[in-house]
């Protein structure tokens, strides 16, 4: 007879991962129109108050060792500030977007300039989709959501751009109407201390047949309740160790605790009124400089 022991998933030791990031600070936010269920033009915005939320997430980063880099925020675009939406960058190529909704599309051109400026090679897309938004990357797999802003065609767009696995997933509740609302990556990079990327999800906001492959391909998922995820728990930002997330999100934090994450509780209060948060805020660069 032999002793096996199992050492349990929560007591692995996490590694950080220094992460390069692309934000853009609010100076124009606002809500002047809706194109998601969060978003209330008549309820009045504080933009002062964005700019300091969103100084206390970009200080944040760069004490704990990440660096930013810095879009200029356009006037007219109050939503530019959301730069997850603004491309999916892997290996120093980026995919550029191509906005759902007209209020944005002004948004793209800035973001195709900013990444040939900064040296990446930059495909301009021909299917409409909103970037990192809808696009994770999970080990060497993309997570791609559909169902509200990205389409399927981007699906199949961005696995020949990338070369890599593309695995749809479908969306079904408007809240939650970007993957990235829905759904976290906690391990950002894999070698032998992190072992297979884990996630964390909202098992309602998709469907069965997505639920079904989440499932199979994430045995060890963090499963985040109806209530934290309504908070946009789900939108946040990890480096493998600290997990940046909402502080209205409490059990998603024991959650994370428990698993030896560190989460990071910042407030972007003022931003979930245009429908973003932490991940909304932050778009990952991968590769190049
Ligand atoms: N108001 C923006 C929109 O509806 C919010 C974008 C949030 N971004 C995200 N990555 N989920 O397009």
């Amino acid at each position: 007879m032999s002793d096996t022991i199992t050492a349990p998933t929560e007591s692995r030791a996490r590694t950080q991962h220094k992460r390069r990031y692309l934000m853009c600070r609010p100076e124009h936010f606002t809500v002047s129109y809706s194109i998601n269920p969060w978003m209330e033009p008549t309820r009045p915005t504080d933009t002062a108050r964005a700019v300091q939320q969103w100084q206390t997430l970009y200080d944040t980063y760069r004490e704990l060792g990440h660096e930013v880099e810095l879009i200029d925020a356009l006037p007219g675009y109050p939503d530019m500030v959301y730069t997850a939406n603004g491309g999916f960058v892997i290996d120093g190529v980026a995919y550029a977007p191509s906005f759902r909704f007209v209020e944005r599309q002004g948004e793209a051109p800035a973001f195709i300039d900013w990444f040939r400026a900064n040296g990446y090679e930059t495909v301009v897309p021909e299917e409409v989709n909103e970037g990192e938004g809808d696009f994770l990357l999970a080990g060497d797999v993309i997570l791609a959501g559909t169902g509200f802003r990205s389409t399927g065609d981007s699906h199949a767009e961005v696995g020949r751009v990338f070369g890599r696995e593309v695995v749809s997933l479908n969306l079904v509740d408007p809240r939650f109407y970007h993957l990235d609302t829905a759904l976290s990556v906690l391990d950002p990079v894999q070698d032998e201390t992190t072992g297979p990327a884990n996630i964390a999800y909202l098992p309602g906001a998709f469907d069965d047949r997505s639920r079904a492959i989440l499932e199979e391909r994430f045995p060890d998922a963090i499963l985040v309740s109806d209530e934290d995820g309504a908070v946009f728990g789900l939108n946040s930002a990890s480096d493998g160790y600290n997990v940046f997330i909402s502080p209205r999100a409490k059990g998603f934090e024991a959650q994370l605790r428990e698993r030896g994450y560190n989460p990071v509780l910042i407030d972007l209060s003022e931003l979930l009124l245009g429908g973003g948060g932490i991940k909304c805020c932050t778009l990952e660069l991968r590769g190049a400089k």
